[in-house]
C-alpha cells in the first residue's frame, strides 16, 4: 500500500516546533528577525516572498521586506546587504532569486554575513554542508530529509539516487543523504541510462524540473519517491518531476504536487532564521 507523504502536516509540526522555540526567546527578549530583499517585478517571486513574510508573522518572527525596483544597481543592492549585515534586529537576510539580468546574484550571496545566509548559499556555509559541521542546512533539502524521516524509512544502507545536480537542491541533497549513510548517487542529464540507475533507487529524489519525468518503469517497487519539481503540464495543472499517476502504486511512500516538497521550504526557512538569532544571541554554539 502506498502512503502519501503529507507536507502540509509536517511542514505545521515544523512551524509549531518554530513557534514554541520563538515564545521562549521572547522571554529572554529575543526576536528572531528575517530580511527578505526582492528586486524587479518577476509575479512568482512576489508570491513567495508574500508566503515567507505570512510564515514569519505565523512563527511570531519579525520581517521586514525590501522590495527593490529593476533598475536597481549591483551598487545599491550590496550597499543593502552590508546594512542589514549590520542590524542587529536582522538575524536572517533572504535575497529572492532568481535576480534581474543585470545583477550579480554570487556577488549578492559572497556578502552576505554566513552567520545570517538563512538560504546556506554561502561558500562557506556550502563548506560547511560538505565536512557535517553546519549551522544552516538549504531550505528544500533540508525539507526533504524531514520528509524522509516522517515515513520513518531507516536511510543507513539504502541506496539513494537523486536526478538533478543544481547548487541549491541536488548537490546539497545528495550530501545530506550521505551524512545518513546512504549509498548516493547523482545523475544528471548527462548520464547515460539514468533509467537503470533510477530503477535501482531505495530512496529517489527528483529535482530537475522536467514535468512528470520519473515514469513508473524508472521506479523500484517499494521505493520512497520524493518530488521536488514545481512544473505546468500540457493542461496547464501544477505538476510534479514524477508522473504521480504511474508511480504512486508502486513505491511505498511518494510526496504529492502540490502538497509535498513544496509547503516544507518555508518551514525549514523559518528553523534556519530560529537557529540564526539564537547563535547571534549565544544561545547556541557556532
Ligand atoms: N528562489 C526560488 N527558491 C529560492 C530559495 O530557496 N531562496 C532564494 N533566495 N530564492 C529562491
Amino acid at each position: 500500500m502506498t502512503q502519501i507523504i503529507d507536507g502540509k502536516a509536517v511542514s505545521r509540526q515544523v512551524r509549531e516546533r518554530v513557534s514554541l522555540e520563538t515564545a521562549e526567546l521572547k522571554n529572554k527578549g529575543i526576536v528572531p528577525g528575517l530580511a527578505v530583499i526582492i528586486v524587479g517585478e518577476d509575479p512568482a517571486s512576489q508570491v513567495y516572498v508574500r508566503n515567507k513574510e505570512k510564515a514569519c508573522e505565523e512563527v511570531g518572527f519579525y520581517s521586514e521586506k525590501f522590495a527593490l525596483p529593476e533598475s536597481t544597481t549591483q551598487q545599491e543592492l550590496n550597499a543593502l546587504v552590508k546594512e542589514l549585515n549590520g542590524r542587529t534586529e536582522i538575524s536572517g537576510i533572504l535575497c529572492q532569486l532568481p535576480l534581474p539580468k543585470h545583477l550579480d546574484d554570487k556577488e549578492v550571496i559572497n556578502l552576505i554575513d554566513p552567520i545570517k545566509d538563512v538560504d546556506a548559499f554561502h561558500p562557506v556555509n556550502v563548506g560547511a554542508i560538505m565536512i557535517g559541521d553546519y549551522n544552516f542546512l538549504p531550505c528544500t533539502p533540508a525539507g526533504v530529509m524531514e520528509l524522509i524521516h516522517a515515513t520513518g524509512v531507516d536511510i543507513t544502507g539504502k541506496k539513494a539516487v537523486v536526478i538533478g545536480r543544481s547548487n541549491i537542491v541536488g548537490k546539497p541533497m545528495a550530501m545530506l543523504l550521505l551524512h545518513e549513510n546512504a549509498t548516493v548517487e547523482i545523475t544528471h542529464s548527462k548520464t547515460i541510462n539514468l533509467k537503470a540507475v533510477a530503477s535501482e533507487a531505495d530512496i529517489l529524489v527528483a529535482a530537475i524540473g522536467k514535468a512528470k519525468f520519473v515514469t513508473a518503469d524508472m521506479v523500484k517497487d517499494g521505493a520512497v519517491v520524493i518530488d521536488v519539481g514545481m512544473n505546468r503540464d500540457e493542461n496547464g495543472k501544477l505538476c510534479g518531476d514524477v508522473d504521480f499517476e504511474s508511480v504512486k502504486d508502486k513505491c511505498s511512500y511518494i510526496t504529492p504536487v502540490p502538497g509535498g516538497v513544496g509547503p516544507m521550504t518555508i518551514s525549514m526557512l523559518m528553523q534556519n532564521t530560529l537557529t540564526a538569532a539564537k547563535i547571534q544571541n549565544g544561545l547556541m554554539n557556532k
